[in-house]
C-alpha cells in the first residue's frame, strides 16, 4: 500500500543538446547581480565558462566570481560563498558543474541571510531555514548526484571528520536546472563511472525498503534496467549520446524525491559511504560501490523477498528449481560482474582507508531505520572489514 503524501517539484528543467540557450529565458526573473558558482577549471577547458559569461553580459549582469568548488565542498568553502554573496549582494546563484557545486549553491543560498553558523544549525542541528533564501539556478556537467532537481546538500567539515547531507524543503530546489549530455562528455571515465554507480544506489536506497507492492519500485525498477543498459553502452563510447542523455535523465529522476513518495527508504550506503568520504576525501560514488556489496549481503536474510525481485527483474535472474538464498545471491553477483565493467571502486583500502580509521568511520556514521535491518555499530565495523 502506498502511504499519504505530498509531492511537488519546483525546478523547471530545459533538457537536451540546445538547453544553454533558455538561460536567456530565465535570467531577466532575477536581480542585476550573478554569483557565478563553478568547480576547479573544467568549465574552462571545454569552453562553457565563455559561454555563460557572454550569455550573462548580453543579458546586462554584473557577474561574481565565485570558483574553485571541490568535490565535496567544505564547510570553509561555504563560509567564503556567503561572505561573496553578502559583500555583493547576489541576486542569483548560478552553479555551472557536478552535484558539488550545485549543493554548495544551495547551502550558501539558506545561509546568506542567516544569522547563526549555517554548520550547526543546518548540519549539525538538522534546523529548517528561516530566513530569506537566495534562488539558484544550475547548468549541469556531471550525471549522478541529482542534485540540478532536488534539495539536498552535502558539506563536508575535514576538521570534524564529518561529511553531512541535509535535505531541504522544496524552497530551497533550483528553481532553473539546464541538461546538456553533451557537456558530460569531457568528464573523465572514472568520474562518469562513479555518477553512473551512485546513481544505481539512489534507486537502492529508495528500492530496499518496505513490503508493500507500490509504483514507486516498478518505476525504480524501469530506471535500473535503463541506467545498466545505457551505462554499459557509454563505458564503451563515452560520446554516444543517446546513451549519455538516458544516464543523465535517469539521475535526475533517482533523486527528485518522485520514487520516494509513499514508501519508506534506507539510505544506509549512503551514510557508511558518507563517513568513508569524512575521512579520505573520496569520490562520492566510489565511496557507495565500496561498502555497498558487503553491506547487501548482510542485510538480504530480512529483505530476501525484495533482493529475490531485484534479482528476477532488474537482472534476469532465472528462479529455476533455485531457493530464494540462491535467486537472491546471483542477483547481487550479476550487479557485482557489472560494477567491475564500470570499474568502480569494490575495496575501501583503495579509497585510502586504513585499520585503525574503521572505528571512527563507523562512529561518524548515522544510523537511520528504514532498510531492512536496523545497523548496530558493530554490524558497521563489520561491513567495514569486509569492505576492506
Ligand atoms: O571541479 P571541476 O574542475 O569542474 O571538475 C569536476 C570534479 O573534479 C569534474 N567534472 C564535473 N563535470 C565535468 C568534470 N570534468 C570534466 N568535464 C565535466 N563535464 O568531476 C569532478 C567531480 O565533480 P562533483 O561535482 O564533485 O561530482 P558529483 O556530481 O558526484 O557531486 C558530488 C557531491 O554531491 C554530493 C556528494 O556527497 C558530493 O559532495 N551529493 C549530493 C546529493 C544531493 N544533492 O542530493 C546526493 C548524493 O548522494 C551526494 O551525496
Ligand atoms: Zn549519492
Amino acid at each position: 500500500m502506498l502511504g499519504n503524501f505530498s509531492y511537488k517539484n519546483a525546478t523547471k528543467l530545459y533538457f537536451g543538446d540546445e538547453s544553454l540557450q533558455y538561460l536567456n529565458e530565465e535570467l531577466p526573473k532575477y536581480g542585476k547581480t550573478v554569483q557565478l558558482i563553478y568547480g576547479g577549471g573544467s568549465i574552462k577547458k571545454n569552453g562553457l565558462y565563455d559561454e555563460i559569461v557572454k550569455i550573462l553580459k548580453d543579458n546586462g549582469k554584473e557577474i561574481v566570481e565565485d570558483g574553485g568548488v571541490m568535490p565535496n565542498p567544505t564547510v570553509e568553502k561555504l563560509y567564503e560563498g556567503i561572505r561573496l554573496a553578502r559583500e555583493h549582494h547576489s541576486d542569483l546563484l548560478l552553479a555551472v558543474g557536478g552535484g558539488s557545486c550545485c549543493d554548495y549553491a544551495k547551502a550558501v543560498s539558506v545561509s546568506v541571510h542567516c544569522e547563526e553558523d549555517p554548520w550547526e544549525k543546518y548540519y549539525l542541528r538538522f534546523e529548517e531555514p528561516m530566513c530569506e533564501i537566495l534562488p539558484v539556478g544550475c547548468v549541469l556537467t556531471m550525471a549522478g548526484t541529482g542534485s540540478e532537481m532536488n534539495a539536498g546538500a552535502v558539506i563536508t567539515n575535514h576538521a570534524q571528520k564529518l561529511k553531512i547531507g541535509h535535505v531541504f524543503g522544496e524552497e530551497v530546489m533550483p528553481k532553473f536546472s539546464i541538461l546538456n549530455p553533451k557537456y558530460t562528455f569531457s568528464l573523465p571515465l572514472r568520474q562518469m563511472s562513479a555518477g553512473i554507480y551512485d546513481i544505481f544506489n539512489h534507486i537502492c536506497e529508495q528500492y530496499f525498503s518496505g513490503e508493500d507492492d507500490n509504483t514507486s519500485d516498478y518505476i525504480a525498477e524501469g530506471l535500473m534496467k535503463s541506467l545498466i543498459h545505457s551505462s554499459l553502452i557509454a563505458v564503451k563510447n563515452p560520446e554516444d549520446y543517446e546513451a549519455r542523455s538516458n544516464i543523465m535523465w535517469t539521475a535526475t529522476w533517482a533523486l527528485n524525491t518522485l520514487i520516494s513518495r509513499g514508501k519508506s527508504t534506507d539510505w544506509m550506503v549512503h551514510m557508511i559511504g558518507q563517513s568513508v568520504g569524512a575521512y579520505t576525501d573520496a569520490t562520492h560514488g566510489m565511496t557507495l560501490s565500496a561498502v555497498s556489496l558487503p553491506y547487501y549481503r548482510t542485510i538480504m536474510p530480512f529483505g530476501l523477498k525484495k533482493f529475490v525481485r531485484f534479482a528476477e527483474e532488474v537482472w534476469n535472474v532465472s528462479a529455476d528449481g533455485k531457493t530464494d538464498e540462491t535467486i537472491a545471491e546471483e542477483g547481487l553477483q550479476a550487479m557485482e560482474n557489472w560494477m567491475k565493467q564500470m570499474g568502480v571502486a569494490l575495496h575501501i583500502a583503495e579509497l585510502g582507508v586504513t585499520k585503525e580509521m574503521i572505528n571512527g568511520i563507523a562512529e561518524g556514521t548515522i544510523l537511520l531505520r528504514g532498510g531492512y535491518k536496523t545497523l548496530t555499530r558493530q554490524d558497521i565495523v563489520s561491513i567495514l572489514e569486509k569492505s576492506m
